[in-house]
């Protein structure tokens, strides 16, 4: 079981309290950006988690730090998975920030010590992939020091990876606090837990949560949370037919956690005598998945789906799989956004990778846009998938907040103390 942070966040030093001249800072950032194999080189997809550590990055070099950045990619379990460096990292940062970054292919050892030891103020240097090492994942403190050799200062600014207790974003602000130095959140982080947290403390009512994504049992803390907060709970994606499965009706073959029906109804249940409005949707987008006797690259069998239709009410047929909202859901969930003056919106209505899927989701999006910029709702988006939905509905910078964090932003939502954010210097 976690630990649940009190009401009122306890302050953290910030980069701006810093002062940094002439310093050794060691940042870690969350660079763990999605990537492509394109013609034998490793391409980003999605630049948003580099671009928004930029004025961290910004105000550290107007103010002559020299900075040693750490990053983690993907999970090479140890391995020099070579499909996983951060070289191409480096360049992009380097093209985003109009400044050279240079590039070490090592995150500890003489070679890191030797080029940290030549930067000026304001220079930038990247690490190469912190999970090379097994030690990274374990936090070991022998390899924290390692790491903390290059660092007077720590600034952490990966709020995507503080709910992980790792030698970079735990163990080297232990040493670093343990040597007198400071541990600061950067900029990033900082907006992070200001929207995620502060905000949502007393929001501005009307406060409405939508709440998508393929399991009860990943949002059943952060529901279980903002049943205290919210005024109306909207239920979307796969999660909402477990919930219809405890009430009894029938969900064909959609996706479901069977196991999950008595949370789902203990949910409900709290809702009831909170007075939360609790919506689950009255209708979906149905389809008949076919085997087609091929199977994909991890050896799981091939459907294809076909006859896709609405389907009015609550009982899914017993050859139909749910795969997004219906219109009148999503008509309904849409009106009740429209007159929220706080939204927080966590996952997707539908399998909306997928075109045919991806209505509900983009409805519910526009509306969250609508209600923002209409009727000056703050919309605070928890990120992972429904980030990734806002911006292929060509949305993203529409809202108030979009969270650079999946997991992370999970947990802080629960009310998790974050490991990252735990280690910081208080203010
Ligand atoms: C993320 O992408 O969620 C963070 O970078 C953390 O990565 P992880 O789930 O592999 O720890
Ligand atoms: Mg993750």
């Amino acid at each position: 079981m976690a630990i649940l942070r009190p009401l009122a966040f306890m302050a953290k030093l910030t980069v701006r309290d810093l002062n940094v001249r002439g310093k050794r800072v060691f940042v870690r950032v969350d660079y763990n950006v999605p990537m492509e194999e394109k013609a034998g080189q490793m391409v980003i997809n999605d630049v948003t988690r580099i671009r928004e550590t930029l004025p961290t990055l910004e105000l550290l070099g107007q103010n002559g730090a020299r900075m040693i950045l750490a990053a983690h990619l993907g999970r090479p379990k140890g391995q020099r998975e070579p499909s996983m460096s951060l070289r191409p990292v480096a360049a992009k940062l380097a093209e985003m920030l109009h400044r050279p970054v240079a590039f070490v292919d090592d995150c500890i050892g003489e070679k890191v010590e030797k080029t940290a030891g030549v930067l000026k103020d304001g220079d930038l240097l990247l690490l190469e992939n912190v999970r090379y090492y097994n030690e990274e994942e374990a936090n070991d403190s022998v390899f924290a020091e390692k790491l903390a050799k290059v660092a007077e200062v720590y600034v952490n600014d990966a709020f995507g990876a503080a709910h992980r207790a790792h030698a970079s974003t735990e163990g080297v602000a232990r040493v670093v606090a343990k040597r007198g130095g400071r541990c600061a959140a950067g900029l990033l982080m900082e907006r992070e837990l200001k929207f995620l947290g502060d905000e949502l403390e007393q929001p501005a009512k009307p406060f409405v949560v939508l709440l998508g994504g393929a399991k009860v049992s990943d949002k059943i803390n952060v529901i279980d949370r903002l049943l205290e907060k919210a005024d109306t709970i909207l239920i979307g994606g796969a999660m909402a037919y477990t919930f219809r499965l405890a009430s009894g009706a029938k969900i064909g073959k959609s996706l479901v956690e069977p196991d999950k029906t008595e949370v789902a109804r203990a949910a409900v249940a709290k809702a009831a005598a909170r007075g939360v409005r609790f919506e689950l949707p009255v209708d979906n987008l149905v389809a008949t998945p076919i085997d087609t006797g091929k199977v994909n690259k991890k050896g799981k069998p091939v459907l294809d789906l076909q006859n896709v239709r609405v389907n009015s009410g609550k009982d899914i047929p017993e050859d139909a799989e749910g795969l997004d909202i219906g219109p009148e859901t999503a008509r309904r969930y849409a009106e009740i956004i429209l007159g929220a003056k706080t939204i927080l919106w966590n996952g997707p209505m539908g399998m909306f990778e997928d075109k045919r899927f991806a209505e509900g989701t983009n409805i519910v999006a526009k509306a969250v846009v609508e209600a923002t910029q209409k009727h000056g709702a703050k919309s605070i988006i928890g990120g992972g998938d429904s980030v990734k939905a806002l911006n292929q509905a060509g949305l993203g910078r529409q809202v108030t907040f979009m969270s650079t964090g999946g997991g992370a932003s999970l947990e802080f939502l629960e009310g998790a103390v974050l490991p990252g954010v735990a280690a910081l210097s208080d203010q």
